[in-house]
């Protein structure tokens, strides 16, 4: 087999890179060792910058996107006896979507699977060879067990936090690796009950911090902050809707309940790698980085890896200029830096971790982001997105 781009792993990252690139005429083979349902049932966060669903529109999926998703001007911010609205629109003439990362996956492969280059499902032992080269290889064995190799002249590393390419990156070059593990966690629901407040509500509480999202008019999607020990099996629905609406609670408001189709315990860190290249395999989305969920990043950042990442392989594989491919890393990491700082700013201003006087902080900083245009406005220009030139 040949390409000019081997692509691992089809989650958001791979799957829209194929898609840039096959739009610019670069062809490339995506491998996945997951099945094609397993990748369209993972529940993922569900918020999209502007930049992500332009950028989706330009590449043909956004029809979907633009049918169901829910447009919202802003967020509200809420510490207990008051719920502030933020208006993104007015702050910053800018927006963001409810539309979870499974449906944009779901439109991707089946743009992918009706007119795009090959998808393959299924397969294992994905190794890349010789990435240091001209002509690297990605061996792999296929979904019927048969011996295959890839030849290509570039290999993107997509395959998440868990791949086998960001071990290949810091083994051949002098990087570095940065982590912050947080000391909680989430534990988040969906629910078939219509959401309770018309734009997501992001609440500190003394018990701890708690998020109210939702997937479409009559699917909620809620979270409360707990001990990463915790056991999902010692949190009943019960206790979780309990949690949820004293967390929450403000005067002449109350949670609508419903029943939970899906529960699990999410942990938390920051981590980047950096650089994200080695030679001719380039690494982009949760391969590179992770980030909290709390400023909704995860999802938007591994868009604007690939953005820049099309861009540069373009110009490299048709116009055979080197240069946005030996840029594309610093210029990614400005961006995964800015995105790191901004979700552990959220994280930290919201929940409750330290003693007293850590409360008393956050509740200080809150306050001044409800009060102050100037500090609303920034919170506002990150959480939609920030230029991909930053
Ligand atoms: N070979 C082939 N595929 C692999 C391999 C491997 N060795 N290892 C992992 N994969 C696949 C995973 O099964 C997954 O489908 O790579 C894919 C990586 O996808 P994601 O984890 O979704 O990562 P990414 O595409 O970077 O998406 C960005 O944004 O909201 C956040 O963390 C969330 O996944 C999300 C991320
Ligand atoms: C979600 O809906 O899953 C979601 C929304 C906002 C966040 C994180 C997750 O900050």
């Amino acid at each position: 087999m040949r390409s000019q781009v081997g692509i691992i792993g089809a989650g958001p990252a791979g799957l829209l890179l194929s898609r840039l690139l096959q739009l610019h005429g670069v062809d490339t083979v995506v491998l996945e060792s997951r099945s094609r349902d397993y990748v369209e049932a993972r529940v993922r966060a569900g918020i999209l910058e502007q930049h992500t669903v332009q950028t989706l529109r330009d590449v043909g999926v956004g029809e979907r996107l633009d049918r169901e998703g829910l447009p919202h001007d802003g967020i509200y911010l809420q510490h207990p006896g008051t719920r502030h609205h933020l208006n993104f629109e007015e702050l910053c003439g800018r927006k963001v979507w409810v539309y979870g990362q499974t449906e944009v996956v779901k439109d991707l492969i089946t743009a992918q699977l009706d007119d795009g280059p090959p998808l393959l499902f299924g397969v294992s032992h994905v190794t890349p060879e010789d990435v240091d080269g001209g002509a690297p290889r990605i061996r792999f064995t296929d979904a019927d067990g048969v011996a295959q190799v890839l030849e290509c002249d570039v290999v993107a590393g997509t395959d998440g936090f868990h791949g086998v390419s960001r071990p290949l990156v810091t083994a051949g070059t002098s990087g570095r690796l940065w982590e912050r593990t947080y000391p909680f966690a989430w534990l988040g629901i969906l629910a078939d009950v219509a959401p309770s407040a018309d734009e997501l509500v992001y609440a500190w509480h003394p018990e701890g911090f708690a998020l109210l999202s939702m997937r479409s008019p009559s699917v909620s999607r809620l979270y409360v902050q707990v001990d990463p020990a915790e056991k999902i099996e010692d949190w009943s629905d019960d206790r979780i809707w309990d949690a949820l609406s004293t967390r929450l609670a403000v005067d002449g408001w109350s949670l609508r309940t419903g029943p939970v189709t899906e529960k699990s315990i999410l942990p938390m860190r920051s981590f980047v790698s950096a650089p994200m290249r080695r030679g001719r395999l380039f690494l982009a989305g949760d391969a590179a980085h992770i980030v909290p969920p709390t400023g909704a990043k995860g999802l938007n950042l591994a868009v604007a890896d690939v953005t820049l990442l099309a861009q540069a392989l373009v110009r490299l594989l048709t116009e055979k200029q080197t240069d946005l491919v030996d840029t594309y890393s610093d210029k990614a990491l400005a961006r995964v830096w800015r995105c790191t700082h901004f979700s552990w700013w959220m994280t930290s201003m919201l929940h409750r971790h330290g003693d007293d006087f850590d409360a008393e902080l956050q509740l200080s900083q809150l306050r001044r982001v409800c009060s102050s245009e100037a500090a609303a406005r920034e919170l506002a220009e990150n959480y939609t997105g920030l230029a991909v030139d930053l």
